[in-house]
């Protein structure tokens, strides 16, 4: 039974993939520091609550930033593959307060590479962002497009993670492949984002907010198809890649609106908003090389994903008030 190491496995996607991991039968090691940063640890507790019973499940609580115990963690467990997926998510947030987008996202990234090198690991994945593509017109989005003008310091860290990430493929020839996320949703979806607030107000019966004129679209992406191209990956060492992992399907945030509406089958009040500039425009991955190297490609649509989230929604938020 092969062991593999999940980073920020209590979060949104890491909590999905140790599921995912535990049912084809591996050994999942969760690092998570449970921290309330950008939403309530509680809830992150809650999304890994079910998976604790499971014998072949373990959970640390360590911070990424500290070297030491990562390799105390490394040393014990002895993973063969790891998946990165702890960091600082948020874009908006990091243009306000950067530091820790550049402490875990960057240093802590560091310390992950060190552990696999001196560890020996068969394959390492890390979870990147369309982010890294900024604000570029140029649609759809190929992985070797240019990054060089990421909008937020979030994008510019995620872009950095992946350039060191290269130089412990080329001097220490350790297996990486940079996943570049776009747009995730659905059970265990992070409070801060759309479709979780959505979803949300939709049950509730209150009225949402839409930013400007709801034009700007978004690759929405079910976390199932997410899980499924990140353990794809894990499983298949390709030396070093980055590889978009996308609904290559963009959809306005009006369009969102219709489609929650009519899942629902709920009338919602809808206010608009003065939009924010550290937003995107559009996102939009290119996913021809997921397809060619990973036999990847998107199987939940819009409609379904939505459906799905909202019935997680209405199981989940009384008893939990997530
Ligand atoms: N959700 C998306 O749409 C999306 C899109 C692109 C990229 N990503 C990337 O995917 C990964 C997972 O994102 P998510 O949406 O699940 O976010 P999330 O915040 O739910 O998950 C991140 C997890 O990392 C943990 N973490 C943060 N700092 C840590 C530290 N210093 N030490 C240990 N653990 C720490 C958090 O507690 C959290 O559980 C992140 O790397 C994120 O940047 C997500």
């Amino acid at each position: 039974m092969e062991t593999v190491l999940v980073t920020g496995g209590a979060g949104f996607i890491g909590s999905n993939v140790c599921e995912a991991l535990l049912k084809k039968g591996y050994r999942v090691i969760c690092v998570d520091n449970f921290d309330s940063d950008l939403y309530d640890g509680k809830i992150k507790e809650g999304y890994i609550e079910k998976l604790i019973a499971n014998q072949n499940f373990a959970v640390y609580r360590t911070d990424i930033r500290h070297k030491a115990e990562l390799e105390d963690v490394f040393n014990k467990e002895k993973p063969e593959l790891v998946a990165h997926l702890a960091a600082r998510a948020n874009v908006r947030n990091a243009v306000k307060d950067p530091y820790p987008y550049i402490s875990i996202n960057i240093e802590g990234t560091l310390n992950v590479l060190e552990c696999c090198r001196d560890n020996a690991v068969k394959n390492l994945v890390i979870a990147s962002s369309g982010s890294v593509y900024g604000n570029d017109p140029v649609v759809p989005w190929a992985e070797d497009h240019l990054t060089g003008e990421p909008v937020s310091p979030y994008g510019a860290s995620k872009r950095s993670a992946e350039l060191l990430a290269y130089t412990y493929h080329r001097n220490f020839d350790l297996n990486i492949t940079c996943l570049r996320y776009f747009n995730a949703y659905g059970e265990n979806n992070r409070p801060d984002l759309v479709p979780y607030i959505w979803g949300k107000a939709i049950l509730d019966e209150e009225e949402i907010e839409i930013s400007g004129d709801g034009s700007r679209e978004r690759d929405y992406t079910y976390v199932g198809d997410v899980v499924r191209g990140t353990v794809l990956a894990l499983e298949k060492p390709l030396g070093f890649e980055i590889i978009n992992i996308g609904n290559s399907n963009p959809t306005s945030l009006k369009d969102l609106l219709e489609i929650f509406k009519r899942v629902s089958g709920i009338e919602v009040k809808v206010r608009s908003r003065p939009s924010n500039s550290v937003s995107m425009e559009k996102t939009f991955a290119d996913i021809t090389k997921a397809k060619r190297l990973l036999d990847w490609e998107p199987e939940v649509t819009l409609e379904e994903g939505v459906r799905r989230l909202l019935t997680w929604l209405r199981d989940h938020r009384l008893e939990k008030s997530v």
